[in-house]
């Protein structure tokens, strides 16, 4: 997200009220358009993501020769099978997208041509030794160009062998990146985690065919399935959900419908720690997609308490800690968050950023090491909070803005169009001011 910027001013609400269908889930969506591209035959995707990142993942299979086009609202991606991509001319440039990048490059890794991968500057300094440590056990050819395990990378592709891969972090980019490798190599492919990340990947492949099992912590996959194009219905995102959830619970007097939201166990991190710290969401019309529950969630005001959030349960709320951060600011008590060391390395440094701009903000906050501790209930008044060029630093301060008394600014506001391009339209929408 580079280019022209959008600073935009935010203030207390009376009231949130109403109903929002939910944009499709970014995971999900990417891989999509991923494993349709890599299936037999047509794979039409129903409420596809078009957020920035998103369309990064087309662009990039497009230039290695999918087809992918929209009709009717429904996205088609021509698959061309496990060995039917083309070399790229053209550099792919995945944008700001981690998800896009270091999936890839797994597939990447196993083709028979060379390829190169960049995206912008917060990407560039995103950690890809994580990636490039276990492909390169497996046989894979992929460097740094500028030698500091950061993008841009090339990767020349090579066969692959069978690996057991013990995952230094529990991260679902580097768990899918590895089983996608896997679906070239000569043999089992197993990633075990620290803890259980989300599991999309898993899930969605055996759909489209291929051979995954898990147990635990640990996904395998067998190499060279025959993968066939499928039907994909993408639900609403529960991490761009989040943000509506925690600024109806903060506003009084506000109750708030989102319909069909995925609540699959591996994201739902937030919902739990939402309950226990005495938030009402109810769950209405609970159903199955492929295995990718869904639910409508029915969110009233709440008096809200802190609480203890860290270990396995943090992969499960990794892209919500930023608005879990503003909801302890308002809460009666303590919060603590630790073992979330990941979020340093995230689009931007969320620790330090959060830290800094909720205590810009009036809150009673100080970072660790690996999280920070909250004393909630310190009024919280408005200042200007720069994004970063970071998506969900700008909306959870477009929704701490709602409970303080002036107003915040929220400068490059824009970047919310990474995961959630009408976000400022819904927020509007629901508002009463
Ligand atoms: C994602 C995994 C998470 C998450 C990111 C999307 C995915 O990253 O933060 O927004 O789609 O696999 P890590 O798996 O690296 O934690």
């Amino acid at each position: 997200m580079e280019g022209n910027h959008c600073d935009m001013n935010f203030k207390k609400c009376r009231r949130i009220c109403g109903e929002i269908s939910i944009p499709g889930d970014k995971s999900i969506s990417h891989r999509s358009v991923m494993f349709g591209a890599l299936a037999e035959g047509m794979t039409e995707v129903s409420h596809f993501l078009k957020s920035a990142d998103c369309l990064s993942t087309i662009s990039c299979f497009r230039k290695m020769g999918i087809e992918i086009e929209e009709t009717d609202g429904i996205l088609k991606i021509h698959g061309k099978g496990l060995h039917g991509l083309t070399a790229p001319k053209d550099i792919l440039d995945t944008g700001n997208s981690g998800t896009t990048t270091r999936l890839i490059a797994g597939i990447l890794a196993g083709q028979p041509f060379t390829s190169h991968l960049t995206g912008d500057a917060s990407i560039c300094r995103r950690p890809m030794e994580r990636i490039i440590t276990p492909l390169t056990k497996m046989g894979a050819d992929i460097s740094s160009d500028r030698g500091n395990s950061c993008t841009p990378l090339t990767i020349h592709g090579r066969p692959l062998k069978e690996i057991h891969y013990l995952s230094p972090v529990a991260s679902a980019q580097v768990k899918s990146c590895v089983l996608l490798a896997g679906l070239y190599a000569d043999g089992p492919v197993s990633v075990t985690e620290p803890a259980l990340s989300r599991n999309h990947t898993e899930l969605m492949l055996a759909s489209f065919g291929a051979s995954v099992t898990s147990e635990g912590s640990t996904a395998t996959i067998l190499p060279n399935p025959s993968l066939t194009g499928q039907r994909v219905e993408v639900p609403g995102d529960i991490s761009s959900a989040a943000f509506f959830i925690a600024a109806a619970l903060l506003v009084p007097g506000s109750e708030l419908l989102l319909r069909h939201v995925g609540i699959n166990p591996t994201r739902d991190g937030f919902l739990r720690v939402v309950e226990a710290m005495g938030g009402s969401v109810e769950k209405l019309n609970v159903s199955d997609q492929a295995g990718e529950p869904t639910a409508d969630l029915l969110v009233r005001s709440s008096t809200l308490h802190g609480t203890v959030i860290k270990g396995a349960l943090i992969p499960t709320l990794i892209d919500e800690i930023p608005i879990l951060a503003v909801l302890a600011a308002c809460a009666e008590g303590k919060t603590i968050i630790r073992d979330a060391a990941e979020l340093k390395v995230k689009e931007s440094n969320r620790l330090d950023i959060m830290v800094r701009s909720l205590a810009a903000m009036g809150a009673d906050i100080t970072g660790t090491e690996d999280g920070m501790a909250i004393q909630g209930g310190k009024p919280l008044h408005g200042a200007v909070i720069d994004s970063h060029l970071d998506h969900r630093i700008a909306m959870a301060f477009a929704i701490a803005a709602l409970t303080a008394d002036s107003v915040t600014t929220v400068e490059r506001a824009e970047c919310v169009d990474i995961s959630y391009p009408g976000f400022y339209d819904d927020l509007r929408r629901i508002s009463e001011p």
